[in-house]
């Protein structure tokens, strides 16, 4: 038999204390407390999912962790490369059903697939093309034949052409890559900033001619929401430079026609498509312009402002910000509304750059200083703690349009983009696309891929996405009643894509 002894008891309690103090590393319950206070301040952090939602978040974390793990992680690519990869995920699929608000970042003659452009617009009648001396081309629509470009070969009728050529595949394929940036090498076509700005801005031109031919121009806005549309998105916000269309004859239309035909273009769609919402127009102009220009075009901003307020919702400058003038040149145009008492919003392109110190890296906080509704890409603003405190304070977002970021070489695996950051610490933030039609993406769904897979990685979840389409319509410039009852229809639909998802 054994008896417990003194010692026996002694040696108990020192195995007892021993292994407490195993037990006594961090504690367990505080580490909960802190991951859950982490997971709060995220994008979404704060958003209650139900019953229904937590089994999609579920299933979307399972099919997330499949696209992590499949040993290219699409966002760590140039999307260029990762294209081929998204199409064919499924969190892809569930990213173009879901329901996405509103788009309130993208440029009149980026929204529309370049293949429509080829397709449908070079083969109208009427249409010319001439070859530049850079190896680009150029487009025109005219009744005769045109007076010749300079630096351009003399106009051919395409209509000609092509029945002269025959197989006109590898022309359009041609006329395809002169109107997109999308290469299968784009670090070796574009190994600078300055240089892929350039090709950028001549894809620009080369759409110029057909998209400023005046039933090309509504056609194209509307083929633009129709892409939009189909791609689960109920509103847009576009910023355009409403260049002066032309008509067959040569003759010029000005700005007031251009913002008729918006505003046809827009009410004939919602007869064919009752429950999208619209558009509403940001007026822009380059950033090259001087003060004196910028005086003119701000008073043209106001008075279209006047004259259509239903869709006209602001002004705003465009072009490669590092090389254009900072907004501080521009402040006494700006200042202009404020001075005669006149309401005309500012949506500022703004922290476009890694230029830190320059002048150009002021905008940000220029961009507040004159009341901006949101900001532009804002994609420096975590290296301005106070401007960064400030645009929260003023319940300021930025529009983060990642694929545009990665091509014009801000960034080049987008786990690296500093939006991360914000987005983990709840910045206000919406996502947006830019010019989807030159970076070959689709209207809105490739972008909210980019940002849900490589800004959160695995810590985003269906909150995020919910606050994401939310913040759409929370940060546009529709008025407060109709913004709204948007806000309602958006979580009807919210709730169907939720049930929909989980067959
Ligand atoms: C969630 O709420 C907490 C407490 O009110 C707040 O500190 C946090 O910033 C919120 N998170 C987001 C993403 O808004
Ligand atoms: C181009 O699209 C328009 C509709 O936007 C259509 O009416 C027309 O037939 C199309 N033309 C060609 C050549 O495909
Ligand atoms: C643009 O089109 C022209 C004429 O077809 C072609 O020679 C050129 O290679 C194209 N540019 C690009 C970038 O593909
Ligand atoms: C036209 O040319 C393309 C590319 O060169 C070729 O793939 C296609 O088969 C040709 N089409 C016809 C009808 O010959
Ligand atoms: C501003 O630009 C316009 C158009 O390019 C030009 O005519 C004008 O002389 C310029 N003004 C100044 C002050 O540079
Ligand atoms: C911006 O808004 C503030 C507060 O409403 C106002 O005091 C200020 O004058 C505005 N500034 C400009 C340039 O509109
Ligand atoms: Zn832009």
């Amino acid at each position: 038999m054994h008896v417990v002894t003194l010692r026996d008891l002694m040696w108990i309690w020192m195995l007892f204390l021993w292994c407490s103090s195993c037990h006594c590393g961090p504690d367990p319950r505080k580490r909960e407390a802190l991951i859950r206070l982490e997971a709060s301040r995220r994008t979404g952090g704060n958003i209650t999912l139900n019953e229904r939602e937590e089994l999609l978040d579920k299933k979307l974390q399972k099919l997330k962790q499949h696209d992590m793990e499949a040993g290219h992680v699409p966002p760590s690519m140039h999307f260029f490369k990762a294209k081929r990869f998204i199409d064919q995920s499924p969190v892809f699929s569930l990213l173009q059903k879901m329901p996405k608000g509103a788009a309130l970042h993208v440029h009149d003659f980026g929204m529309v697939s370049v293949d429509w452009l080829v397709k449908n617009v070079t083969y109208r009648e009427n249409c010319y093309v001439c070859f530049t001396d850079e190896q680009t081309v150029q487009f025109i629509f005219s009744s005769g034949q045109p007076a010749s470009l300079p630096r351009c070969s003399s106009w051919n009728l395409l209509k000609s052409l092509r029945e002269k050529i025959k197989n006109s595949t590898d022309l359009d394929n041609s006329f395809i890559r002169n109107l997109t940036l999308f290469t299968e090498d784009p670090d070796r076509a574009y190994p600078s900033q300055d240089i892929v700005w350039k090709r950028f801005e001549q894809a620009f031109l080369v759409a110029y001619g057909l998209v400023t031919y005046a039933p090309v121009f509504k056609d194209y806005l509307y083929e633009g929401l129709r892409q939009f549309y189909e791609d689960n998105i109920m509103y847009v916000e576009i910023r355009a430079l409403l260049p002066a269309t032309y008509e067959l004859d040569g003759r010029l239309n000005n700005k007031d026609w251009s913002m008729r035909a918006c505003q046809d273009v827009v009410k004939r769609f919602r007869e064919n498509f009752p429950d999208f919402l619209g558009a509403r127009v940001i007026f822009t102009v380059h950033r090259g312009i001087n003060a004196t220009e910028a005086v003119k075009t701000v008073e043209e901003a106001m008075t279209l402002h006047r004259n259509f307020p239903d869709i006209m919702a602001g002004f705003d400058f465009v072009g490669q910000e590092d090389l254009g003038r900072p907004l501080w040149y521009f402040k006494e145009a700006l200042s202009l509304p404020e001075d005669r008492g006149v309401n005309l919003p500012y949506f500022f392109h703004a922290g476009e750059t890694d230029s830190q110190g320059t002048d150009v890296d002021q905008n940000l906080m220029d961009a507040l200083l004159f009341n901006t509704t949101r900001i532009g890409h804002g994609f420096a603003l975590a290296r301005h703690p106070v401007v960064k405190d400030l645009s929260r304070k003023m319940d300021v977002p930025i529009e983060v349009c990642p694929i545009s970021n990665q091509v014009l070489k801000l960034v080049s695996d987008m786990r690296d983009h500093p939006v991360a950051a914000l987005m983990a610490e709840g910045h206000p933030v919406v996502i947006s696309s830019d010019d989807p039609a030159l970076f070959g993406a689709t209207a809105l769904s490739h972008d909210f891929y980019e940002a849900f897979m490589g800004f959160g990685g695995m810590s985003f979840h269906l909150g995020t996405l919910k606050e994401l389409v939310i913040n759409s319509l929370r940060y546009s410039s529709l008025p407060s009643q109709t913004k709204k009852k948007a806000i309602e229809v958006l979580l009807v639909n919210w709730d169907k894509f939720v049930s929909e998802s989980l067959l």
